[in-house]
């Protein structure tokens, strides 16, 4: 089974980063291919909470990190990530790509300044700026630090326009392009070899019959073309953006499982048609613990919604899915799953992406009965109580896609396999 995709098919936070982990135990490599530090994936070892921000998640196995191209690399967050796996005895081999943009200070700074994003709820981490500059094509990139002259010499006229456009910024003034320069090459100084055409890399692993993950950031409903526009990231976060981020060929991935929380939530601004502003919506964040993994920012919460997950397939071409977090709905007397929306009177099965169409629509939920156990312990389906064997079939005949994987806890056993790609991991039996 060489390469295998983890697609957030939500708002993100999924717990990708749990499902991205395991799957990486006895994997060659692990990818990351779009985003920066505005992602935040956790993963439990041991009772220990580990969360990544530019390295997968499968990091902490024996698996080759590779930070795609399609990335916006903060390196000082970079090095904290790596000096803090190091003090928990964890050294990965990484290969960043020449062409992965680098995050620098400046654009956390200039996206305040600037006002782009504003009203969107971003991360604040400047990862809007980092992909403008990509596109306005005066963005520094890793390969720039293999020839350190080019590099000190691009980045003092950079920071010099970006300081005369925001003249009275002290904050930005402040920043020395000799310094930064410094700093930024003394990082990466240990991984300058590691620096590389990281698409020659991957698609020569896979030809060898490597065992590839590569690792989505946030989700389809916050990607820049197909997500809820303007309320989405900067990056490809469908199947596209292994293309695009990875330079891999999407055809060349076998298994592209859809990462589906158990109900929604979504984090920053834009439409929510099942969000559940009340006292619901209050249980699922308090439950399962819906606090932004990188800002801690509240998540806001509601049903699941089918007719955004069909949508999410089509874009995607999920083989399978994975239902994380089945176990925050214990205790429910009625769970709500919508199956169409309503707009202006009439009844929709598509999803209408654009953000102010989202708006107008209303939910038209089903009904299912809940229950009351926990559900924590549960290791195979028929462990399940009844309703919640009702749910997961629901989902599946609504979808029509197989289950292959439910998660009941935050542990990494805490895991239903379906599939014989997750019996094979010692973590999943
Ligand atoms: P940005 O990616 O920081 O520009 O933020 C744009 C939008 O995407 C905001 O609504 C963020 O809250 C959302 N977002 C970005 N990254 C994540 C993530 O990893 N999980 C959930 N939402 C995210």
């Amino acid at each position: 089974m060489p390469a295998i995709a983890v697609l957030g098919a939500q708002w993100g936070d999924e717990s990708k980063g749990k499902l991205a982990h395991l799957l990486s135990e006895g994997a060659d490599l692990s990818v990351r291919f779009n985003g920066g530090t505005n992602a935040g994936h956790t993963v439990v070892v041991n009772g220990e909470e580990i969360r990544f921000h530019l390295l997968p998640a499968g990091s902490l196995w024996n698996c080759t990190a590779v930070l795609g191209n399609g990335m916006v690399i903060d390196p000082f967050a970079l090095a904290a990530e790596l000096k803090l796996l190091e003090e928990k005895g964890h050294r990965p081999e990484i290969y960043i790509s020449t062409a992965a943009h680098l995050l620098l200070p400046y654009h956390r700074i200039v996206e305040r300044l600037s006002g782009v994003g504003k009203g969107l709820g971003t991360t604040g981490r400047g990862i809007g700026l980092a992909y403008r500059d990509k596109a306005e094509r005066t963005g520094l990139r890793a390969g720039d630090l293999l020839s350190p002259r080019r590099f000190r010499e691009r980045l003092e006229q950079k920071l010099q326009r970006e300081q005369e456009i925001w003249g009275e910024s002290k904050e930005l003034q402040q920043i020395g392009p000799r310094k930064l320069a410094d700093e930024v090459l003394q990082v990466f100084e240990p991984l300058r070899e590691r620096i590389m055409e990281t698409a020659q890399l991957l698609n020569r692993a896979l030809d060898r019959g490597k065992r590839v993950i590569f690792e989505g950031a946030q989700g389809a409903l916050l990607d820049i073309d197909f997500g809820t526009y303007p309320y989405v990231t900067s990056s490809s976060t469908t199947i596209g953006g292994i293309g695009v981020g990875a330079g891999v060929s999407p055809r060349r991935v076998e298994r592209i499982i859809g990462v589906v929380k158990a109900y929604t939530t979504r984090v920053g601004e834009g439409p929510f048609p099942t969000e559940e502003p009340g006292e619901i919506g209050t249980r699922l964040r308090e439950q399962g613990r819906e606090f932004g993994a990188t800002t801690g920012r509240p998540r806001r919460c509601g049903w699941l919604d089918l007719v955004a997950l069909k949508y999410s397939m089509m874009i995607n071409g999920f083989t399978e899915l994975a239902l994380m977090k089945l176990d925050v709905l214990s205790g429910l007397s009625q769970i709500r799953v919508a199956t169409h929306y309503r707009r202006g009177g009439k009844l929709l099965e598509d999803f209408p992406s654009g953000a102010e169409a989202l708006a107008e629509c209303e939910p038209v939920y089903e009904e299912l009965p809940g229950w009351k156990e926990e559900i924590g312990e549960c290791r195979h389906l028929n462990e399940l109580p009844p309703p919640a064997q009702a749910y997961i079939a629901f989902i599946e005949e609504r979808l029509g896609v197989p289950i292959s994987l439910i998660s009941v806890g935050p542990e990494a056993e805490a895991n239903i396999p379906r599939s014989s790609l997750f019996a094979e991991s010692p973590k999943f039996r």
